[in-house]
């Protein structure tokens, strides 16, 4: 009986092991996060990672979808399989390896502080941010730094969405948010939302954390299609299209 037991174990591990072959991709994301991820005012979904994810599925021959996910719950629903990929700005760092499975980096970008431009903030540090109230968002690599750096100096507000926080900001609830540097430019500094500035270099440092850019993420076996994304990834980059998508988000 045991035997019989351990037989029929072994045969459905077997059978969670073996690898799909994916022809309609699902894509988690977490929206907005502007120019990356985000809605045009008349609803459709648009943005660099929307675009580049997008002609990557039709250089696979694959038909690819587009499953709105909040960041803190991003890496559960991939594993759920409410979807088959994260493609929403993720950074790939060691932390995240060690659960998930990441295609070559597709892009990187510094992070960066965010000030009112009337702040007398002029450096983001342990000092200069003493019992002040940041903005990060939940989860992200900005969460994880400002959180373990300033966490018990001043007073770190996680939000769901970077939506919320931008928010926040606007009504001068907090006084720095911490996030992307081409998300608070395009948010912030070249929105309408009222007048604010960079403080301090751009962050890309500590390197454990803010890693080797943003890459796909899959679960861990699924390495056929982590393999099939990096090889569209080089075609894309070899054929042009994918300077073409990278003009059109952070040209001139
Ligand atoms: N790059 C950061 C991270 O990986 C933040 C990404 C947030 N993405 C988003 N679509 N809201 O943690």
């Amino acid at each position: 009986k045991l035997l019989t037991v351990s037989i029929l174990g072994l045969a459905l591990a077997a059978g969670t092991t073996q690898a799909r072959d994916y022809d309609h991709v699902r894509f988690g994301v977490d929206v907005p996060y502007e120019p990356m991820e985000y809605r045009t005012p008349e609803g459709e979904l648009t943005g660099f990672d929307i675009e580049l994810g997008n002609a990557l599925c039709a250089e696979m021959g694959v038909t690819c979808e587009w499953i709105e996910q909040e960041w803190d719950g991003i890496v559960p629903g991939l594993m759920a399989r409410n979807y088959d990929a994260i493609m929403s700005s993720m950074t790939i760092n060691d932390e995240r390896r060690q659960s998930l499975l990441f295609s070559d980096p597709y892009i990187t970008m510094p992070g960066a502080w965010f000030a009112p431009a009337g702040s007398d903030l002029e450096e983001a540090n342990e000092e200069t941010l003493a019992g002040l109230s940041i903005g990060v968002q939940r989860g992200t690599t900005y969460d994880s730094y400002a959180t373990d750096a300033f966490g018990s100096t001043a007073n770190v507000n996680r939000y769901s969405t970077a939506d919320d926080m931008m928010l926040d900001m606007e009504a001068q609830r907090l006084d720095i948010v911490f996030l992307e540097f081409a998300v608070g430019q395009s948010t912030l500094l070249d929105s309408d939302a009222g007048d604010f500035k960079v403080v301090g270099e751009m962050v890309t440092e500590p390197a454990e954390i803010f890693g080797e850019g943003f890459g796909i993420a899959f679960r861990q076996r699924d390495t056929a299609l982590a393999e099939r994304f990096n090889e569209a990834l080089a075609t894309l980059k070899e054929d042009g299209t994918y300077d073409e998508i990278y003009e059109r988000y952070f040209g001139e």
